[in-house]
Protein backbone atom coordinates (compact mmCIF):
# COMPACT_ATOMS: atom_id res chain seq x y z
CA UNK A 1 0.00 0.00 0.00
CA UNK A 2 1.24 3.45 -0.98
CA UNK A 3 -0.08 5.15 2.16
CA UNK A 4 2.38 2.84 4.51
CA UNK A 5 4.76 3.27 2.42
CA UNK A 6 5.27 7.06 2.50
CA UNK A 7 4.26 7.34 5.56
CA UNK A 8 7.03 5.51 8.29
CA UNK A 9 9.73 7.66 6.50
CA UNK A 10 7.63 10.60 6.66
CA UNK A 11 6.90 10.02 10.14
CA UNK A 12 10.45 9.25 11.25
CA UNK A 13 11.44 12.32 9.18
CA UNK A 14 8.80 14.48 10.70
CA UNK A 15 9.24 12.93 14.31
CA UNK A 16 12.66 12.67 15.28
CA UNK A 17 14.64 15.80 13.56
CA UNK A 18 12.15 18.47 15.67
CA UNK A 19 13.07 17.01 18.96
CA UNK A 20 16.90 15.58 17.96
CA UNK A 21 17.43 19.03 17.66
CA UNK A 22 15.44 20.03 20.57
CA UNK A 23 17.62 18.03 22.71
CA UNK A 24 20.72 19.03 21.32
CA UNK A 25 20.23 22.30 21.97
CA UNK A 26 19.53 21.23 25.75
CA UNK A 27 22.57 19.91 25.44
CA UNK A 28 24.76 22.78 23.69
CA UNK A 29 23.28 25.42 25.86
CA UNK A 30 23.59 22.63 29.28
CA UNK A 31 19.58 23.35 29.72
CA UNK A 32 19.15 19.44 30.85
CA UNK A 33 18.04 20.28 34.17
CA UNK A 34 15.14 22.40 32.87
CA UNK A 35 11.79 21.01 34.48
CA UNK A 36 9.71 18.22 32.73
CA UNK A 37 7.13 20.13 32.01
CA UNK A 38 9.26 23.01 29.92
CA UNK A 39 10.88 19.98 28.24
CA UNK A 40 7.68 18.87 27.12
CA UNK A 41 6.19 22.24 25.66
CA UNK A 42 9.44 22.75 24.17
CA UNK A 43 9.24 19.58 22.29
CA UNK A 44 5.93 20.49 21.20
CA UNK A 45 6.80 23.87 20.08
CA UNK A 46 9.90 22.16 18.10
CA UNK A 47 8.49 21.14 15.37
CA UNK A 48 6.61 24.87 14.77
CA UNK A 49 10.05 26.38 15.54
CA UNK A 50 12.06 24.41 13.46
CA UNK A 51 9.54 24.51 9.91
CA UNK A 52 9.34 28.34 10.28
CA UNK A 53 13.73 28.44 10.71
CA UNK A 54 13.92 26.09 7.84
CA UNK A 55 11.17 28.10 6.06
CA UNK A 56 13.33 31.47 6.69
CA UNK A 57 16.63 30.25 5.79
CA UNK A 58 14.97 29.02 2.64
CA UNK A 59 13.70 32.45 1.81
CA UNK A 60 17.17 34.00 2.74
CA UNK A 61 18.94 31.89 0.43
CA UNK A 62 16.65 32.19 -2.21
CA UNK A 63 16.73 35.69 -2.00
CA UNK A 64 20.51 35.84 -1.70
CA UNK A 65 21.21 33.95 -4.98
CA UNK A 66 18.34 35.93 -6.88
CA UNK A 67 20.64 39.02 -6.10
CA UNK A 68 24.33 37.08 -7.24
CA UNK A 69 22.61 36.33 -10.86
CA UNK A 70 21.76 40.08 -11.09
CA UNK A 71 18.07 39.26 -11.27
CA UNK A 72 14.92 39.53 -8.14
CA UNK A 73 12.62 37.45 -5.99
CA UNK A 74 9.04 36.76 -7.63
CA UNK A 75 6.77 38.72 -5.50
CA UNK A 76 6.12 36.30 -1.79
CA UNK A 77 2.33 36.39 -1.07
CA UNK A 78 1.69 37.40 2.56
CA UNK A 79 -1.45 35.53 3.33
CA UNK A 80 -3.77 36.78 6.45
CA UNK A 81 -3.14 33.34 7.99
CA UNK A 82 0.22 31.91 9.66
CA UNK A 83 2.20 29.58 6.20
CA UNK A 84 0.01 31.15 4.04
CA UNK A 85 -3.06 28.64 5.20
CA UNK A 86 -5.70 31.02 4.12
CA UNK A 87 -4.85 30.22 0.64
CA UNK A 88 -5.16 26.74 0.96
CA UNK A 89 -8.55 26.88 2.28
CA UNK A 90 -9.73 29.28 -0.68
CA UNK A 91 -7.92 26.97 -3.30
CA UNK A 92 -10.14 24.24 -1.64
CA UNK A 93 -13.52 26.03 -1.28
CA UNK A 94 -12.90 27.85 -4.81
CA UNK A 95 -13.38 24.44 -6.52
CA UNK A 96 -17.26 24.42 -5.07
CA UNK A 97 -17.90 28.00 -4.47
CA UNK A 98 -16.30 30.04 -6.96
CA UNK A 99 -15.65 30.19 -10.61
CA UNK A 100 -12.77 28.81 -11.95
CA UNK A 101 -9.29 30.41 -10.93
CA UNK A 102 -10.90 33.02 -9.45
CA UNK A 103 -8.51 32.74 -6.30
CA UNK A 104 -5.92 33.60 -9.16
CA UNK A 105 -7.12 36.56 -10.18
CA UNK A 106 -7.78 38.05 -6.73
CA UNK A 107 -4.08 37.19 -5.94
CA UNK A 108 -3.10 38.75 -9.71
CA UNK A 109 -5.12 41.83 -8.13
CA UNK A 110 -2.75 42.38 -5.43
CA UNK A 111 0.62 40.25 -6.02
CA UNK A 112 1.05 41.02 -10.01
CA UNK A 113 0.77 38.76 -13.04
CA UNK A 114 3.77 36.46 -11.17
CA UNK A 115 3.88 35.38 -7.77
CA UNK A 116 5.10 32.60 -5.15
CA UNK A 117 2.25 31.55 -3.10
CA UNK A 118 4.44 30.23 -0.43
CA UNK A 119 1.46 27.55 1.53
CA UNK A 120 3.20 25.89 4.27
CA UNK A 121 6.77 27.47 3.35
CA UNK A 122 7.29 25.97 0.46
CA UNK A 123 7.36 27.54 -3.03
CA UNK A 124 4.90 27.38 -5.39
CA UNK A 125 4.86 30.17 -8.32
CA UNK A 126 1.67 30.81 -10.24
CA UNK A 127 1.71 33.28 -13.61
CA UNK A 128 -0.38 34.46 -16.36
CA UNK A 129 2.65 36.12 -17.51
CA UNK A 130 2.93 35.82 -21.32
CA UNK A 131 6.86 36.21 -21.40
CA UNK A 132 7.25 34.09 -18.72
CA UNK A 133 5.05 31.14 -20.02
CA UNK A 134 6.78 31.06 -23.31
CA UNK A 135 9.93 31.11 -21.66
CA UNK A 136 8.42 28.02 -19.55
CA UNK A 137 7.07 26.23 -22.63
CA UNK A 138 9.71 26.97 -25.31
CA UNK A 139 13.15 29.12 -24.47
CA UNK A 140 13.64 27.28 -21.24
CA UNK A 141 11.74 24.15 -22.03
CA UNK A 142 14.56 21.06 -20.88
CA UNK A 143 14.65 22.64 -17.37
CA UNK A 144 10.73 22.58 -16.86
CA UNK A 145 9.28 19.16 -16.66
CA UNK A 146 6.68 17.48 -15.71
CA UNK A 147 8.70 16.30 -12.36
CA UNK A 148 8.90 13.24 -10.37
CA UNK A 149 6.20 14.66 -7.77
CA UNK A 150 3.58 14.60 -10.73
CA UNK A 151 4.93 11.35 -11.96
CA UNK A 152 4.66 9.81 -8.24
CA UNK A 153 0.78 10.80 -8.35
CA UNK A 154 -0.30 9.68 -11.92
CA UNK A 155 1.91 6.53 -12.59
CA UNK A 156 -0.58 4.27 -11.59
CA UNK A 157 -3.31 5.58 -14.15
CA UNK A 158 -1.08 6.98 -16.99
CA UNK A 159 2.18 4.01 -16.71
CA UNK A 160 4.90 5.21 -18.72
CA UNK A 161 2.83 7.05 -21.03
CA UNK A 162 3.68 9.99 -22.90
CA UNK A 163 1.62 12.64 -20.50
CA UNK A 164 3.68 11.39 -17.49
CA UNK A 165 7.30 11.34 -18.77
CA UNK A 166 9.98 13.76 -19.49
CA UNK A 167 13.67 13.96 -21.16
CA UNK A 168 14.57 11.54 -23.49
CA UNK A 169 11.21 9.01 -22.47
CA UNK A 170 9.01 11.69 -23.59
CA UNK A 171 11.15 11.98 -27.08
CA UNK A 172 10.66 8.18 -28.02
CA UNK A 173 6.88 8.70 -26.84
CA UNK A 174 6.31 11.97 -29.21
CA UNK A 175 8.45 10.42 -32.08
CA UNK A 176 6.44 7.04 -31.97
CA UNK A 177 3.35 8.56 -31.55
CA UNK A 178 3.53 12.00 -34.00
CA UNK A 179 3.59 10.02 -37.60
CA UNK A 180 0.23 9.13 -36.80
CA UNK A 181 -1.31 12.08 -35.85
CA UNK A 182 -0.48 13.70 -38.69
CA UNK A 183 -4.12 15.14 -40.71
CA UNK A 184 -3.05 12.22 -43.39
CA UNK A 185 -4.95 9.77 -41.07
CA UNK A 186 -7.53 11.59 -39.73
CA UNK A 187 -10.89 12.03 -41.90
CA UNK A 188 -14.01 13.84 -41.31
CA UNK A 189 -15.58 10.82 -42.84
CA UNK A 190 -14.76 8.55 -39.64
CA UNK A 191 -16.64 10.78 -37.58
CA UNK A 192 -19.73 11.39 -39.39
CA UNK A 193 -21.97 8.55 -38.82
CA UNK A 194 -20.90 9.19 -34.77
CA UNK A 195 -21.82 12.39 -35.15
CA UNK A 196 -25.30 11.64 -37.51
CA UNK A 197 -26.39 9.52 -34.86
CA UNK A 198 -25.68 11.93 -31.96
CA UNK A 199 -28.05 14.05 -33.43
CA UNK A 200 -30.71 11.49 -34.21
CA UNK A 201 -31.12 10.90 -30.59
CA UNK A 202 -30.98 14.75 -29.02
CA UNK A 203 -34.93 15.16 -28.42
CA UNK A 204 -36.16 18.11 -30.36
CA UNK A 205 -39.49 17.71 -28.60
CA UNK A 206 -38.70 20.54 -26.20
CA UNK A 207 -37.67 18.25 -23.24
CA UNK A 208 -34.43 19.28 -21.46
CA UNK A 209 -31.40 17.46 -21.90
CA UNK A 210 -27.71 18.00 -20.81
CA UNK A 211 -25.67 18.88 -23.84
CA UNK A 212 -22.20 18.56 -21.89
CA UNK A 213 -23.18 14.85 -20.98
CA UNK A 214 -23.88 13.83 -24.07
CA UNK A 215 -21.16 15.44 -26.10
CA UNK A 216 -18.68 13.67 -23.48
CA UNK A 217 -20.11 10.45 -24.98
CA UNK A 218 -19.94 11.07 -28.14
CA UNK A 219 -15.86 12.41 -27.88
CA UNK A 220 -15.54 8.94 -25.54
CA UNK A 221 -17.04 7.02 -29.11
CA UNK A 222 -15.14 9.04 -31.97
CA UNK A 223 -11.78 8.86 -29.59
CA UNK A 224 -12.39 5.40 -29.08
CA UNK A 225 -12.98 4.94 -32.40
CA UNK A 226 -9.73 6.63 -34.18
CA UNK A 227 -7.63 4.68 -31.75
CA UNK A 228 -8.75 1.39 -32.12
CA UNK A 229 -11.29 0.96 -34.78
CA UNK A 230 -14.15 -0.03 -31.55
CA UNK A 231 -17.69 1.40 -32.20
CA UNK A 232 -18.79 1.86 -28.38
CA UNK A 233 -22.25 2.29 -29.30
CA UNK A 234 -22.14 -1.25 -30.85
CA UNK A 235 -23.80 -4.12 -29.22
CA UNK A 236 -21.54 -6.81 -30.54
CA UNK A 237 -18.61 -7.89 -28.31
CA UNK A 238 -14.99 -7.48 -28.74
CA UNK A 239 -13.99 -10.84 -28.00
CA UNK A 240 -16.15 -12.03 -30.22
CA UNK A 241 -14.66 -10.33 -33.26
CA UNK A 242 -11.95 -11.95 -34.51
CA UNK A 243 -10.70 -13.83 -31.12
CA UNK A 244 -12.33 -16.46 -29.64
CA UNK A 245 -13.44 -15.94 -26.11
CA UNK A 246 -15.25 -17.80 -23.79
CA UNK A 247 -18.83 -16.69 -21.96
CA UNK A 248 -17.58 -15.19 -19.20
CA UNK A 249 -14.74 -12.59 -20.63
CA UNK A 250 -17.69 -11.06 -23.07
CA UNK A 251 -19.86 -10.05 -20.25
CA UNK A 252 -16.78 -9.07 -18.64
CA UNK A 253 -16.15 -6.59 -21.17
CA UNK A 254 -19.25 -5.59 -22.11
CA UNK A 255 -19.33 -4.34 -18.37
CA UNK A 256 -16.12 -2.76 -18.94
CA UNK A 257 -17.29 -0.91 -21.98
CA UNK A 258 -20.34 0.49 -20.60
CA UNK A 259 -18.14 1.80 -17.15
CA UNK A 260 -15.34 3.16 -19.52
CA UNK A 261 -16.08 6.77 -19.30
CA UNK A 262 -16.88 6.58 -15.46
CA UNK A 263 -13.78 4.81 -14.88
CA UNK A 264 -11.74 7.12 -16.87
CA UNK A 265 -13.46 9.96 -15.02
CA UNK A 266 -13.03 8.82 -11.93
CA UNK A 267 -9.58 8.19 -12.32
CA UNK A 268 -8.83 11.23 -13.39
CA UNK A 269 -10.20 12.71 -10.69
CA UNK A 270 -8.47 10.76 -8.29
CA UNK A 271 -5.21 11.83 -9.43
CA UNK A 272 -6.42 15.57 -9.54
CA UNK A 273 -6.93 14.89 -6.12
CA UNK A 274 -3.18 13.90 -5.33
CA UNK A 275 -2.06 16.87 -7.73
CA UNK A 276 -4.10 18.98 -5.33
CA UNK A 277 -3.25 17.72 -1.37
CA UNK A 278 0.64 17.58 -2.49
CA UNK A 279 3.57 15.49 -0.76
CA UNK A 280 1.24 14.01 1.60
CA UNK A 281 -1.14 12.41 -0.52
CA UNK A 282 -0.68 8.71 0.63
CA UNK A 283 -1.59 10.08 4.02
CA UNK A 284 -5.22 10.01 2.54
CA UNK A 285 -5.17 6.25 0.61
CA UNK A 286 -3.54 4.46 3.69
CA UNK A 287 -6.52 1.86 3.78
CA UNK A 288 -7.22 1.58 0.17
CA UNK A 289 -6.07 2.26 -3.28
CA UNK A 290 -8.95 3.95 -5.16
CA UNK A 291 -7.20 3.63 -8.09
CA UNK A 292 -7.72 -0.07 -8.18
CA UNK A 293 -11.37 -0.68 -9.72
CA UNK A 294 -11.31 2.34 -12.23
CA UNK A 295 -7.47 0.85 -13.65
CA UNK A 296 -9.32 -2.75 -13.38
CA UNK A 297 -11.93 -1.79 -15.73
CA UNK A 298 -10.16 0.50 -18.19
CA UNK A 299 -7.54 -2.42 -18.32
CA UNK A 300 -10.23 -5.13 -19.25
CA UNK A 301 -11.53 -2.87 -21.70
CA UNK A 302 -8.10 -2.34 -23.56
CA UNK A 303 -7.04 -5.93 -23.09
CA UNK A 304 -9.17 -7.70 -26.23
CA UNK A 305 -8.78 -4.77 -28.17
CA UNK A 306 -4.70 -5.12 -28.12
CA UNK A 307 -4.87 -9.05 -28.39
CA UNK A 308 -6.91 -8.32 -31.75
CA UNK A 309 -4.53 -5.81 -32.82
CA UNK A 310 -1.35 -8.04 -32.45
CA UNK A 311 -3.62 -10.93 -34.36
CA UNK A 312 -3.62 -8.23 -37.15
CA UNK A 313 -0.15 -7.61 -37.32
CA UNK A 314 0.63 -11.19 -37.72
CA UNK A 315 -2.22 -11.88 -40.63
CA UNK A 316 -0.79 -8.61 -42.85
CA UNK A 317 2.74 -10.27 -42.14
CA UNK A 318 1.45 -13.40 -43.79
CA UNK A 319 0.13 -11.14 -46.50
CA UNK A 320 2.23 -12.06 -49.78
CA UNK A 321 1.38 -9.06 -51.75
CA UNK A 322 3.57 -5.29 -50.82
CA UNK A 323 0.13 -3.09 -51.96
CA UNK A 324 -2.02 -5.24 -50.24
CA UNK A 325 0.14 -5.09 -46.45
CA UNK A 326 0.58 -1.36 -47.33
CA UNK A 327 -3.01 -1.04 -47.11
CA UNK A 328 -4.30 -2.74 -44.32
CA UNK A 329 -1.58 -1.30 -42.37
CA UNK A 330 -1.62 1.57 -39.76
CA UNK A 331 -5.37 1.40 -39.62
CA UNK A 332 -6.05 3.11 -36.66
CA UNK A 333 -3.48 4.33 -33.84
CA UNK A 334 -3.39 0.91 -32.17
CA UNK A 335 -2.74 -0.54 -35.24
CA UNK A 336 0.82 1.78 -35.38
CA UNK A 337 1.30 0.87 -32.16
CA UNK A 338 1.51 -2.96 -32.33
CA UNK A 339 4.02 -2.38 -35.28
CA UNK A 340 6.29 -0.25 -33.49
CA UNK A 341 6.26 -2.25 -30.22
CA UNK A 342 5.78 -5.82 -28.84
CA UNK A 343 5.76 -4.47 -25.33
CA UNK A 344 2.08 -4.65 -24.62
CA UNK A 345 2.07 -2.82 -21.07
CA UNK A 346 3.49 0.56 -23.18
CA UNK A 347 0.77 -0.04 -25.80
CA UNK A 348 -1.75 -0.01 -23.14
CA UNK A 349 -0.12 3.13 -21.67
CA UNK A 350 -0.24 5.28 -24.67
CA UNK A 351 -3.82 4.32 -25.13
CA UNK A 352 -4.68 5.09 -22.33
CA UNK A 353 -2.68 8.73 -21.58
CA UNK A 354 -4.32 9.35 -25.39
CA UNK A 355 -7.89 8.63 -24.33
CA UNK A 356 -7.12 10.85 -21.72
CA UNK A 357 -5.48 13.45 -23.80
CA UNK A 358 -8.59 13.59 -26.21
CA UNK A 359 -11.58 13.07 -24.50
CA UNK A 360 -12.46 15.47 -22.34
CA UNK A 361 -10.35 17.80 -23.91
CA UNK A 362 -12.73 17.48 -27.07
CA UNK A 363 -15.88 17.04 -25.32
CA UNK A 364 -14.91 20.43 -23.49
CA UNK A 365 -14.25 22.48 -27.14
CA UNK A 366 -17.62 20.99 -28.58
CA UNK A 367 -19.42 21.78 -25.54
CA UNK A 368 -18.35 25.56 -25.63
CA UNK A 369 -19.07 25.69 -29.14
CA UNK A 370 -22.84 25.04 -28.68
CA UNK A 371 -23.27 27.51 -25.39
CA UNK A 372 -21.43 30.18 -27.28
CA UNK A 373 -24.59 29.07 -30.62
CA UNK A 374 -27.06 29.74 -27.67
CA UNK A 375 -25.19 33.08 -26.04
CA UNK A 376 -24.58 35.02 -28.81
CA UNK A 377 -27.19 34.15 -31.77
CA UNK A 378 -25.81 36.83 -33.57
CA UNK A 379 -22.41 35.20 -34.28
CA UNK A 380 -23.97 31.80 -34.47
CA UNK A 381 -26.35 32.97 -37.50
CA UNK A 382 -22.64 34.23 -38.80
CA UNK A 383 -21.59 30.77 -38.77
CA UNK A 384 -24.30 28.87 -40.25
CA UNK A 385 -24.18 31.14 -42.84
CA UNK A 386 -21.07 30.49 -43.83
CA UNK A 387 -21.61 26.60 -43.62
CA UNK A 388 -24.74 27.11 -45.61
CA UNK A 389 -22.70 29.11 -48.36
CA UNK A 390 -19.52 26.75 -48.43
CA UNK A 391 -20.67 23.41 -47.79
CA UNK A 392 -22.61 22.34 -51.06
CA UNK A 393 -25.85 20.70 -50.49
CA UNK A 394 -25.87 17.57 -52.68
CA UNK A 395 -27.69 14.66 -53.80
CA UNK A 396 -29.64 12.57 -51.20
CA UNK A 397 -30.33 13.10 -47.83
CA UNK A 398 -29.81 16.89 -48.67
CA UNK A 399 -25.98 16.92 -47.18
CA UNK A 400 -23.28 18.12 -49.24
CA UNK A 401 -19.97 15.80 -48.54
CA UNK A 402 -17.95 17.30 -45.59
CA UNK A 403 -14.73 17.18 -46.98
CA UNK A 404 -10.47 18.27 -45.93
CA UNK A 405 -11.21 20.87 -48.39
CA UNK A 406 -14.59 21.68 -47.55
CA UNK A 407 -13.17 22.10 -43.78
CA UNK A 408 -10.30 24.41 -45.04
CA UNK A 409 -12.61 27.11 -46.71
CA UNK A 410 -14.20 27.40 -43.63
CA UNK A 411 -12.48 30.91 -42.36
CA UNK A 412 -15.40 32.18 -39.81
CA UNK A 413 -16.16 28.86 -38.46
CA UNK A 414 -12.29 28.43 -37.89
CA UNK A 415 -12.22 31.59 -35.95
CA UNK A 416 -15.03 30.87 -34.19
CA UNK A 417 -13.45 27.76 -33.03
CA UNK A 418 -10.14 30.08 -32.18
CA UNK A 419 -12.27 32.50 -29.60
CA UNK A 420 -13.95 30.02 -28.03
CA UNK A 421 -10.81 28.48 -27.14
CA UNK A 422 -9.25 31.76 -26.33
CA UNK A 423 -12.17 32.51 -24.05
CA UNK A 424 -13.14 28.80 -23.07
CA UNK A 425 -9.56 26.77 -22.80
CA UNK A 426 -10.58 23.25 -21.94
CA UNK A 427 -7.10 23.04 -20.42
CA UNK A 428 -7.12 26.02 -18.05
CA UNK A 429 -4.10 25.92 -16.57
CA UNK A 430 -0.91 23.76 -16.57
CA UNK A 431 1.81 23.17 -14.43
CA UNK A 432 5.63 22.47 -14.77
CA UNK A 433 8.53 21.77 -12.22
CA UNK A 434 11.85 23.59 -12.59
CA UNK A 435 15.23 20.63 -12.28
CA UNK A 436 17.53 23.71 -11.94
CA UNK A 437 16.95 27.61 -11.24
CA UNK A 438 15.87 29.30 -14.28
CA UNK A 439 15.73 33.17 -14.63
CA UNK A 440 12.08 34.60 -15.65
CA UNK A 441 11.37 37.75 -18.16
CA UNK A 442 8.42 40.07 -18.03
CA UNK A 443 6.60 41.56 -20.49
CA UNK A 444 6.59 44.95 -19.14
CA UNK A 445 10.67 44.21 -19.01
CA UNK A 446 12.61 44.96 -16.42
CA UNK A 447 14.91 42.86 -13.75
CA UNK A 448 14.35 39.05 -14.36
CA UNK A 449 12.43 37.40 -11.50
CA UNK A 450 14.51 34.32 -9.63
CA UNK A 451 12.91 30.72 -9.65
CA UNK A 452 14.83 28.34 -7.81
CA UNK A 453 15.22 24.78 -8.82
CA UNK A 454 12.49 21.95 -8.23
CA UNK A 455 9.62 24.39 -7.83
CA UNK A 456 6.57 23.97 -9.38
CA UNK A 457 4.67 26.81 -11.46
CA UNK A 458 1.52 26.62 -12.10
CA UNK A 459 0.44 28.22 -15.75
CA UNK A 460 -2.55 30.05 -16.20
CA UNK A 461 -3.85 30.01 -19.37
CA UNK A 462 -7.22 31.17 -18.99
CA UNK A 463 -6.20 34.56 -16.88
CA UNK A 464 -3.85 35.04 -19.58
CA UNK A 465 -6.40 34.51 -22.49
CA UNK A 466 -8.71 36.80 -21.04
CA UNK A 467 -5.78 39.69 -20.26
CA UNK A 468 -6.96 43.08 -21.02
CA UNK A 469 -3.52 44.40 -21.35
CA UNK A 470 -2.50 41.85 -24.29
CA UNK A 471 -6.38 41.43 -25.80
CA UNK A 472 -6.80 45.05 -25.60
CA UNK A 473 -10.78 47.07 -24.03
CA UNK A 474 -12.95 44.25 -25.94
CA UNK A 475 -11.13 41.39 -24.47
CA UNK A 476 -14.55 39.54 -22.56
CA UNK A 477 -16.30 40.01 -26.27
CA UNK A 478 -16.84 37.10 -27.97
CA UNK A 479 -15.21 38.50 -31.58
CA UNK A 480 -14.16 35.87 -34.33
CA UNK A 481 -13.26 38.48 -36.30
CA UNK A 482 -10.17 39.27 -34.35
CA UNK A 483 -8.78 35.80 -36.07
CA UNK A 484 -9.67 36.90 -39.21
CA UNK A 485 -8.23 39.17 -41.98
CA UNK A 486 -4.52 40.58 -40.85
CA UNK A 487 -5.11 37.63 -37.96
CA UNK A 488 -3.78 38.08 -34.25
CA UNK A 489 -0.53 40.46 -33.55
CA UNK A 490 2.52 39.09 -32.60
CA UNK A 491 1.35 40.10 -29.06
CA UNK A 492 -1.75 37.94 -29.11
CA UNK A 493 -0.19 35.23 -31.18
CA UNK A 494 1.88 33.99 -27.73
CA UNK A 495 -0.81 34.94 -25.53
CA UNK A 496 -3.13 31.85 -27.14
CA UNK A 497 -1.82 28.64 -25.59
CA UNK A 498 -4.66 26.84 -25.39
CA UNK A 499 -2.91 23.82 -27.72
CA UNK A 500 -0.01 24.32 -25.13
CA UNK A 501 3.16 26.01 -26.84
CA UNK A 502 6.48 24.81 -27.98
CA UNK A 503 8.42 21.71 -28.28
CA UNK A 504 5.34 19.37 -26.34
CA UNK A 505 2.25 20.73 -28.35
CA UNK A 506 -0.97 19.27 -28.48
CA UNK A 507 -0.43 16.23 -30.83
CA UNK A 508 -4.31 16.05 -31.69
CA UNK A 509 -4.75 19.45 -32.56
CA UNK A 510 -5.50 17.80 -36.51
CA UNK A 511 -8.20 15.66 -34.82
CA UNK A 512 -9.68 18.05 -32.60
CA UNK A 513 -10.39 20.82 -35.14
CA UNK A 514 -11.27 17.64 -38.17
CA UNK A 515 -13.74 16.62 -35.21
CA UNK A 516 -14.83 20.25 -34.08
CA UNK A 517 -15.65 21.34 -37.68
CA UNK A 518 -17.28 18.41 -38.49
CA UNK A 519 -19.74 18.96 -35.62
CA UNK A 520 -20.37 22.84 -36.53
CA UNK A 521 -21.39 21.92 -39.72
CA UNK A 522 -23.49 18.90 -38.72
CA UNK A 523 -24.82 20.71 -35.64
CA UNK A 524 -25.33 24.02 -38.36
CA UNK A 525 -27.64 21.80 -40.37
CA UNK A 526 -29.39 19.97 -37.62
CA UNK A 527 -30.68 23.86 -36.58
CA UNK A 528 -31.58 24.84 -39.89
CA UNK A 529 -33.63 21.49 -40.23
CA UNK A 530 -35.64 22.55 -37.11
CA UNK A 531 -35.81 26.26 -37.56
CA UNK A 532 -37.70 24.93 -40.64
CA UNK A 533 -40.35 23.25 -38.48
CA UNK A 534 -40.37 26.53 -36.41
CA UNK A 535 -37.90 25.15 -33.25
CA UNK A 536 -34.69 26.82 -31.77
CA UNK A 537 -32.14 25.44 -29.27
CA UNK A 538 -32.02 27.38 -25.84
CA UNK A 539 -30.92 27.36 -22.58
CA UNK A 540 -32.92 25.41 -20.32
CA UNK A 541 -32.33 27.52 -17.28
CA UNK A 542 -35.34 25.56 -15.69
CA UNK A 543 -33.76 21.54 -15.66
CA UNK A 544 -30.72 22.75 -14.27
CA UNK A 545 -29.99 21.77 -10.81
CA UNK A 546 -30.55 25.00 -8.54
CA UNK A 547 -26.75 24.67 -6.39
CA UNK A 548 -25.58 24.76 -10.05
CA UNK A 549 -27.22 28.04 -11.67
CA UNK A 550 -24.75 30.70 -12.18
CA UNK A 551 -25.59 33.46 -8.98
CA UNK A 552 -27.38 36.05 -10.65
CA UNK A 553 -24.84 38.67 -9.18
CA UNK A 554 -22.54 37.32 -11.08
CA UNK A 555 -24.50 37.96 -14.49
CA UNK A 556 -24.48 41.73 -14.04
CA UNK A 557 -21.83 44.46 -15.13
CA UNK A 558 -22.23 45.91 -12.12
CA UNK A 559 -21.72 43.01 -9.28
CA UNK A 560 -19.65 40.49 -11.35
CA UNK A 561 -16.36 42.03 -9.97
CA UNK A 562 -14.55 39.97 -13.02
CA UNK A 563 -16.33 37.14 -12.88
CA UNK A 564 -18.05 35.35 -15.86
CA UNK A 565 -16.42 37.23 -18.08
CA UNK A 566 -17.14 40.78 -17.39
CA UNK A 567 -21.36 39.67 -16.60
CA UNK A 568 -21.78 38.09 -19.82
CA UNK A 569 -22.04 34.43 -18.98
CA UNK A 570 -24.93 32.64 -18.70
CA UNK A 571 -23.81 29.44 -17.18
CA UNK A 572 -21.44 28.78 -14.12
CA UNK A 573 -17.82 27.69 -15.64
CA UNK A 574 -15.92 25.53 -13.64
CA UNK A 575 -12.65 23.17 -13.69
CA UNK A 576 -13.29 19.90 -13.36
CA UNK A 577 -11.42 17.38 -15.00
CA UNK A 578 -11.26 20.34 -17.70
CA UNK A 579 -12.72 23.09 -18.29
CA UNK A 580 -16.69 22.59 -18.05
CA UNK A 581 -20.13 23.91 -16.68
CA UNK A 582 -21.24 22.91 -13.71
CA UNK A 583 -24.25 21.02 -13.70
CA UNK A 584 -24.27 20.26 -17.24
CA UNK A 585 -25.31 22.51 -19.71
CA UNK A 586 -28.97 22.30 -19.81
CA UNK A 587 -30.77 23.13 -23.40
CA UNK A 588 -33.55 22.36 -25.33
CA UNK A 589 -35.66 22.56 -28.78
CA UNK A 590 -38.53 25.54 -27.55
CA UNK A 591 -40.56 26.98 -30.24
CA UNK A 592 -39.46 29.82 -32.02
CA UNK A 593 -40.26 33.04 -29.85
CA UNK A 594 -41.36 31.66 -26.95
CA UNK A 595 -37.96 31.95 -24.87
CA UNK A 596 -35.25 34.54 -24.32
CA UNK A 597 -31.49 33.15 -23.55
CA UNK A 598 -31.89 36.49 -20.48
CA UNK A 599 -35.23 34.81 -19.02
C1 LIG B 1 -9.82 21.02 -28.25
C2 LIG B 1 -9.24 19.91 -27.87
C3 LIG B 1 -7.87 19.83 -27.26
C4 LIG B 1 -7.15 20.76 -26.56
C5 LIG B 1 -7.58 22.17 -26.21
C6 LIG B 1 -5.90 20.15 -26.19
C7 LIG B 1 -4.91 20.77 -25.45
C8 LIG B 1 -3.73 20.14 -25.05
C9 LIG B 1 -2.78 20.70 -24.13
C10 LIG B 1 -2.94 22.04 -23.42
C11 LIG B 1 -1.77 19.82 -24.01
C12 LIG B 1 -0.55 19.94 -23.10
C13 LIG B 1 -0.79 19.14 -21.84
C14 LIG B 1 0.37 19.13 -20.89
O1 LIG B 1 1.37 19.78 -21.12
O2 LIG B 1 0.26 18.48 -19.86
C15 LIG B 1 -2.06 18.70 -24.87
C16 LIG B 1 -1.24 17.62 -25.04
C17 LIG B 1 -1.57 16.52 -25.79
N1 LIG B 1 -2.71 16.34 -26.52
FE1 LIG B 1 -4.23 17.66 -26.71
N2 LIG B 1 -5.87 18.88 -26.70
C18 LIG B 1 -7.04 18.65 -27.35
C19 LIG B 1 -7.42 17.49 -27.98
C20 LIG B 1 -6.61 16.40 -28.16
C21 LIG B 1 -7.00 15.22 -28.87
C22 LIG B 1 -8.35 15.01 -29.53
C23 LIG B 1 -5.93 14.36 -28.81
C24 LIG B 1 -5.80 12.99 -29.37
C25 LIG B 1 -6.50 12.51 -30.35
C26 LIG B 1 -4.88 15.03 -28.08
C27 LIG B 1 -3.63 14.50 -27.85
C28 LIG B 1 -2.66 15.10 -27.09
C29 LIG B 1 -1.41 14.46 -26.73
C30 LIG B 1 -0.95 13.06 -27.15
C31 LIG B 1 -0.71 15.36 -25.92
C32 LIG B 1 0.65 15.15 -25.27
C33 LIG B 1 1.72 15.88 -26.03
C34 LIG B 1 3.08 15.78 -25.37
O3 LIG B 1 3.17 15.71 -24.13
O4 LIG B 1 4.06 15.79 -26.10
N3 LIG B 1 -5.33 16.26 -27.71
N4 LIG B 1 -3.26 18.92 -25.50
Amino acid sequence: MKGSQFLYPALLKTLIVPPLVFSSCLHLFALNQLQAIWKILGYILSFPIIYIIRSHISVYLSSRRARLMGSRDIPRVKGRWPLNLDILVDWAKSGSEEEVARMMVLLQRKWGRTYNTRVLGEDQVISSDPAVLKHVLMDDFDNFVKGEKFKDRAVDFLGDGIFNSDGDRWKFHRSLMRPFFHPAHISPKLFTPSIRAFLDEVPSDGEGFDVQKELGKLALEMAILWMTGEHLSSTTSSTKVGLEGNKDEDEDWAKSKDKLADAMTQAQRIVGKRVKIGTIWPLFELTHDPLLEPMRIIRTFFEPIIERAIKRKHDRQNLIDDDEKQDKDHLHLIDRLVVATDDIKLIEDQLINTLLAARDTLASCLTFCVYVLILHPEVGSKLREEIRSIVIAGEGDGDGEITKDVIRELRYTRAYINEVLRLYPPVPLNIRRTLRPSLLPTSSGGQPMYMPANTSIILAFILMQRDEKVWGDDVNEFKPERWLNDGLGKKEREAFMSWNYGPRMCLGQPFALTVTHTFLILFSRHLDKLSSEGKKLDFAFDSQHENTSIPSLWTTVEGCDGRARGGKDRMWVVADVVLAIKGGLWVRFDPVETRRIDE
